[in-house]
């Protein structure tokens, strides 16, 4: 399986960000894995351009279930498609936590995504009152279910497993607990959509950094990472690419 590391800009950037993209264009030429910015969609369309030959590709961090109509404010799959994007990021916690996003709607994001030819990053992650209690799998075995659609494949679905209270703190799971996560995913994942889960990349997101990245590529199960703040300056994505490439 192609691995892939992705990097989520959230909402940041703006013009002068771009820098960046050429600056990692330029260090990691041929990587050997699959490399994805996700910036805001005021960016994707002058980041598709500007990646155009290098091994970089573009998402979008959102999209709506209906392709067009009156929803102001919303971007179809249509258009990231349109726009240059490849991929989407779908049922991302601060889109669950800020949007009360269900998995009902991420399926129905997702569905639209893969009919649009796009691949569909799907986000689940339990919250730390989630783990403390015990229910870690259960959560994230509930999400997997409610928001993967049945008939995804390995070309076009990638599951990112988020733990919410990992994100941006600087906390992460000990490697036990990913290894324990990922392998109970691709598990499940198997029982949803069958064979084509061995290939599916599983990505791990959240706090990962330069100096935690080789430690966790080496858990079975993690094939890249999903990256927000480590994704935004391009010497720290960049070793991160570089792990995964050596992993
Ligand atoms: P951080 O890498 O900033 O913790 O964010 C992870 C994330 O939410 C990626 O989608």
């Amino acid at each position: 399986m192609r691995k892939l590391a992705a990097g989520n800009w959230k909402m940041n950037g703006t013009a002068a960000a771009l820098a960046e993209v050429s600056a990692l264009a330029q260090a990691h030429p041929a990587p050997r894995c699959d490399v994805l910015l996700c910036p805001p969609a005021t960016l994707i369309a002058r980041m598709a351009d500007l990646a155009k030959g290098t091994a970089i590709k573009v998402g979008g961090q959102d999209c709506h279930a209906k392709s067009s109509g009156a929803h102001t404010g919303d971007i179809s799959a249509e258009m990231l498609v349109d726009s240059g994007a490849s991929h989407v990021i779908l049922g991302h916690s601060e889109r669950r936590t800020d949007h009360g996003e269900t998995d009902a709607q991420v399926l129905a994001k997702a569905e639209a995504a893969l009919k649009a030819g796009l691949t569909a990053i799907i986000c689940i992650g339990e919250t730390e009152a989630e783990r403390d209690a015990g229910r870690t799998l259960d959560v994230v075995g509930t999400q997997l279910h409610g928001s993967v659609p049945a008939h995804a494949t390995a070309a076009n679905l990638v599951i990112a497993y988020e733990p919410v209270w990992a994100i941006g703190t600087g906390r992460t799971p000990t490697l036990s607990e990913i290894a324990e996560v990922h392998a109970f995913l691709r598990t499940r994942l198997t029982a949803r959509i069958g064979s084509a889960a061995a290939d599916v990349p599983l990505l791990y997101g959240g706090s990962v950094k330069p100096s935690n990245a080789t430690e966790i590529f080496a858990v079975p199960h993690v094939d890249g990472a999903l990256v927000g703040g480590a994704s935004l300056k391009a010497a720290d994505f960049g070793a991160i690419v570089a792990a995964l490439s050596a992993a």
